[in-house]
């Protein structure tokens, strides 16, 4: 995989976009049609949901629908957002509280986003249906990616 490249086009796409909606929309489909043997590709934002409680809630992606809300330190996606760090799972059947939202899912990583002043926006979300899909490559890629989303994000309207 030439992430060079990936990411030299993932910039041209959502660079400069004044709307933060058309950013994540289009940044999904990029990741979606451009990564092979992927299931899923897209955002879960922090929220809080009308109970008070800090979760994730589902933004733009690619693939099945998905589930709306997750809680705060629970799964794949609630950890990376919890503890923020990049989580490589290669086989979600042994991660402890998965989520399977797509059962065809079988490996994943998610990597957390953030805002201009440092604190979490949400996370980067990307699933295969093949075991042990993503590598160490791809995690640095993928950082690289978050990174350019980050910058498009903080240049976008509120
Ligand atoms: N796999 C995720 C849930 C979200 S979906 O798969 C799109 C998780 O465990 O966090």
């Amino acid at each position: 995989m030439n992430y060079s490249l990936f990411c030299e086009s993932l910039d041209a796409l959502i660079a400069d976009v004044p709307y933060p909606l058309a950013v994540l929309s289009n940044a999904a489909a990029f990741l979606y049609e451009s990564l092979p043997d992927l299931n899923w590709a897209g955002f879960y934002q922090t929220d809080t949901n009308p109970a008070g409680e800090r979760v994730l809630s589902l933004g733009p992606f690619q693939g099945k629908p998905a589930c709306i809300e997750i809680p705060w330190g629970k799964g794949v996606c609630g950890t990376a957002a919890a503890l923020d760090q990049t989580q490589l799972v290669p086989d979600v059947h042994e991660f402890p509280g998965h989520i399977a939202c797509d059962a065809a899912s079988a490996s994943e990583i998610v990597i957390p986003l953030h805002k201009a002043d440092g604190s979490l926006w949400g996370v980067l979300d990307v699933d295969s249906p093949v075991m042990g899909r993503f590598t160490e490559e791809d995690r640095a890629g993928l950082e690289e990616a978050a990174r350019i989303l980050e910058k498009a994000l903080s240049s976008a309207l509120p």
